[in-house]
């Protein structure tokens, strides 16, 4: 045990999970869900459960679009890299995205408040080219769309689902 009280507070969750040996993925989805991120004390104690290095966890926490090593913005823009959305303009979107942002893919503006992230094909694809808000699908949307939308989240507006038909994303 350590003295961190939050990778006590982590260790003791996975210790309550009791997850067999092979099943470190989905101890770090369920950390996920109670903390909402994978913090570095949740990196160690995964790591001194299952026996294996941090760099390891790290490089699984890595590999994963939908596993994060930090909390989530307050507006989370996911951006489609399917290929029915790449088809479809989506690469215009991402750049729309980033210019107006100010951020690549994978980062969050300096406040903290808005983050782009790459996410998967998840079948919405007769909705291409689109992003998700908050969970929330916003397409089919093209360039322009996309800035306007950057510009609003920017703005503290909360976004409707009016370029697209709103049905959920992932
Ligand atoms: S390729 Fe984007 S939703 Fe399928």
């Amino acid at each position: 045990m350590t003295s961190d009280p939050e990778a006590t507070t982590v260790e003791q969750f996975i210790s309550d999970l009791s997850l067999g040996d092979g099943e470190m993925l989905a101890a770090l989805h369920r950390v996920q869900e109670r903390f909402g991120f994978i913090s570095r004390p949740a990196v160690d104690a995964i790591a001194r459960h299952f026996h294996i290095t941090s760099a390891r966890v790290f490089a699984t926490v890595s590999f994963y679009s939908d596993l994060r090593l930090s909390p989530p913005a307050e507006t989370r823009i996911e951006w489609c890299g399917g290929p029915a959305c790449r088809l479809k303009g989506g690469e215009n979107v991402r750049i729309a995205l980033e210019s107006t942002l100010g951020v690549k893919l994978g980062e969050a503006t300096p406040d903290g408040r808005v983050e782009l992230r790459e996410a998967q094909c998840d079948g919405s694809c007769h909705q291409a080219a689109l992003v998700w808000v908050n969970g929330r699908v916003h397409g089919p949307i093209g360039g322009a769309d996309a800035v306007r939308l950057a510009r609003g989240v920017s703005s503290g507006e909360r976004p409707t689902s009016e370029d697209g038909d709103g049905g959920e994303g992932s």
